[in-house]
C-alpha cells in the first residue's frame, strides 16, 4: 500500500527497508531565508487578507542540528563523506550554510541506504547551494555514480536590475551502482522545425567499428532530451495548482520518474509539499512514499489523491489517532507560538469540515505567545442579498488554564468582527462556566433554523469524531476551504480581522 508520512524525514526514513524503493525525488527547502505562505480564497474570488506559513526556509547552527551532526558523525556513513563534514566544518564554521548541508548530508546518507541497487535519486536545488551539494553527493553516492546535472530552465517572475536573471534550478542524477535502470523512449521529446527537416535530408552516415550508420536519422519515437530541460513553471491559473508554494509542475516530474521507472516501480519523495511527484506516481499507476513535517502539506496531498484518484489506496501515518498520540502532539508544542504548537493549530482547525486556517504572521515571521484570537475561518452561505456570506470564527487555546475569561473575550472577537458566530476549540473539557457563557450569547438564524452562536470543542474529541457542531453545514461551499495560488513574492498584507 502507497503510505504517506507526517514527520521530520530524519526519523521516518530509519523507519524504511534498506534497498527497497526505485526512484527518490527530493526538493528540499533551498536554504533560501524566507517564509513561504499559502493563501486562501475568499468568496468573491480574491483572497484573504491573512495566510499562513506553508513551511520556513530558514536553518540554524542550534541544538537540533548540532545533533543530527553528533550523530552523523558517530554513525554508520562512509569516512569520506565524515571527513569532508570536517572540513566543510572548519571552512564554514557553525554557520546557517553548514546547518543546511549537515541536514542535506544526514538525510542522503540514509537515503542512499534505502534506494535499490539499480535505483535512482534525483535532488532539485538551486544555485544557492549546489555547488556544495554535488560535493556532498559524490562523497556519499561516488563519483563514478554521478549522472547527469539537469538543468531546468524556465522563463516568468521578475528580474534583478543589477543581475542576469537567475531562471533555473539545478537537479542532480545519480545512481547508487553502474547496473541502474534508464529507459529514455518514453520522455523523448520532439525534434525542433529545423533540425528534423535537416536530419530528414541528411546523406551523414556515423562510423562505430566496422558498422556504419545512418546516424543522423531521426528517431521515429521523438529525440534524446539534453541534460538541460525547458519546461515552463505552472502560470498563475495553471489547473494544476494547489496554492502550495514551490509546487512544481508534474510535466518535470514525468520526465523525471518515467525515465527512471518500470512497472511496480516504487517512488520515494521525502520533501512532499504538495506532493508533485505522488501525483504522477500515481498516474502512472506506481507504488509511492511521501514524507513532509507540516500537518498542512499532508492534508493537501491527502485531499489532491482522494479527489483526483478516488480509487487510490494508501495509508496516512503519524497524524493523531490515539489520547496518547495527542498528548504527545502536545507535549512537543509546549510553547505557544512555537512551530509545533502552530502544527497542533492547523490539525485542530483542520477536523472542522469547511475551515480555513488564518493565521496572524504579518512581517513572515514566527510569533512567539502568538495565541490572542482568531485561527480559522469559515465561510456560511447566508442567501441575504446584503451579505451573500457571512463567517464562523475559529478559536484554538491550549494549556488546564483555558477558561470561561478567554470564552468570553471570543464572544467579544466574534461580535466585533459581525461573525455568525465562533468554534472554540480547546485542549480540555468545557466546564460549566465556560458552557454557560457560550450559551449566554444565544442563537442565530438560516434558513430558518437556529444554531448556537459559540460552540466549545474539546481537542480530544477530534480522535474519535465524536464532536457535534451546530453550524448549517449545507451552507458551506468546499472549494473555499482550499488554498489557492497567488504571486507569493507580493508583500504580506495586515491580518483583516479585528482582534
Ligand atoms: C520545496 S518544498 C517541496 C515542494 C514539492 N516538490 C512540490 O512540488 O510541492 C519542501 C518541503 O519540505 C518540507 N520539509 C522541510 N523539512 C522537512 C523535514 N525535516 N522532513 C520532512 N519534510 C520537510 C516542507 O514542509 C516543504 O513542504
Amino acid at each position: 500500500m502507497n503510505q504517506l508520512f507526517y514527520g521530520d524525514n530524519l526519523e521516518v526514513l530509519k523507519q524504511i527497508k534498506n534497498d527497497s524503493v526505485d526512484l527518490i525525488y527530493l526538493d528540499p527547502p533551498f536554504n533560501s531565508k524566507r517564509n513561504y505562505n499559502i493563501f486562501f480564497p475568499t468568496p468573491d474570488g480574491s483572497f484573504n487578507k491573512a495566510q499562513t506559513i506553508a513551511f520556513s526556509d530558514f536553518w540554524k547552527w542550534d541544538e537540533y542540528t548540532a545533533k543530527v551532526y553528533d550523530d552523523f558523525m558517530l554513525g554508520e556513513a562512509n569516512t569520506q563523506i565524515k571527513d569532508f563534514l570536517t572540513a566543510l566544518k572548519s571552512f564554514l564554521a557553525e554557520s546557517d550554510m553548514l546547518s543546511y548541508l549537515v541536514n542535506i548530508s544526514a538525510r542522503l546518507n540514509l537515503l542512499r541506504n534505502i534506494l535499490k541497487p539499480n535505483g535512482t535519486i534525483f535532488l532539485h536545488c538551486d544555485p544557492t547551494a549546489s555547488h556544495y551539494i554535488k560535493l556532498i553527493m559524490d562523497n556519499i553516492f561516488g563519483v563514478k555514480n554521478f549522472r547527469n546535472e539537469i538543468i531546468w530552465c524556465y522563463r516568468g517572475g521578475g528580474v534583478s536590475k543589477k543581475d542576469f536573471a537567475k531562471k533555473h534550478d539545478v537537479i542532480f542524477r545519480y545512481s547508487k551502482t553502474k547496473d541502474y535502470f534508464f529507459n529514455v523512449d518514453p520522455v523523448r521529446i520532439p525534434y525542433s522545425e529545423a533540425s528534423a527537416e535537416r536530419l530528414k535530408n541528411s546523406k551523414a552516415k556515423a562510423f562505430r567499428g566496422d558498422k556504419v550508420y545512418d546516424s543522423y536519422k531521426p528517431n521515429e519515437k521523438g529525440k534524446h532530451p539534453e541534460d538541460w530541460w525547458e519546461i515552463q513553471p505552472l502560470s498563475s491559473s495553471d489547473p494544476e495548482r494547489t496554492g502550495y508554494p514551490t509546487q512544481k509542475p508534474r510535466r518535470l516530474l514525468r520526465r523525471i520518474i518515467q525515465s527512471s521507472t518500470q512497472k511496480g516501480d516504487t517512488v520515494l519523495d521525502p520533501f512532499a509539499g504538495c506532493g508533485t511527484s505522488i501525483h504522477v506516481a500515481e498516474e502512472l499507476g506506481l507504488k509511492w512514499i511521501g514524507i513532509d513535517i507540516t500537518c498542512l502539506s499532508i492534508n493537501i496531498i491527502k485531499n489532491n489523491i482522494e479527489n483526483a484518484f478516488p480509487k487510490s489506496n494508501f495509508k496516512v501515518h503519524g497524524l493523531p489517532k490515539t489520547k496518547r498520540d495527542l498528548d504527545n502532539m502536545l507535549k512537543e508544542a509546549k510553547e505557544i507560538g512555537s512551530d509545533k504548537w502552530y502544527e497542533f493549530q492547523h490539525w485542530a482547525v483542520n477536523n472542522i469540515p469547511g475551515a480555513q486556517d488564518y493565521v496572524r504572521k504579518s512581517d513572515g515571521s514566527i510569533k512567539k505567545g502568538a495565541d490572542g484570537g482568531i485561527d480559522g475561518l469559515i465561510y456560511i452561505k447566508t442567501f441575504d442579498s446584503k451579505e451573500d456570506y457571512k463567517k464562523i470564527l475559529i478559536s484554538v487555546k491550549g494549556g488546564k488554564n483555558i477558561g470561561v475569561k478567554e470564552v468570553r473575550e471570543f464572544n467579544r472577537t466574534v461580535q466585533k468582527n459581525n461573525a455568525l458566530g465562533g468554534i472554540f476549540i480547546s485542549t480540555r473539557e468545557p466546564t460549566k462556566e465556560m458552557t454557560k457563557e457560550a450559551l449566554s450569547v444565544g442563537m442565530y438564524k438560516i434558513n430558518n433554523k437556529k444554531f448556537n452562536k459559540m460552540m466549545l470543542v474539546n481537542s480530544f474529541d477530534f480522535l474519535d469524531k465524536k464532536f457535534n457542531l451546530d453550524i448549517p453545514q449545507s451552507n458551506i461551499d468546499p472549494a473555499l476551504s482550499i488554498p489557492r495560488s497567488r504571486d507569493d513574492s507580493e508583500k504580506q498584507l495586515d491580518f483583516g480581522l479585528i482582534q
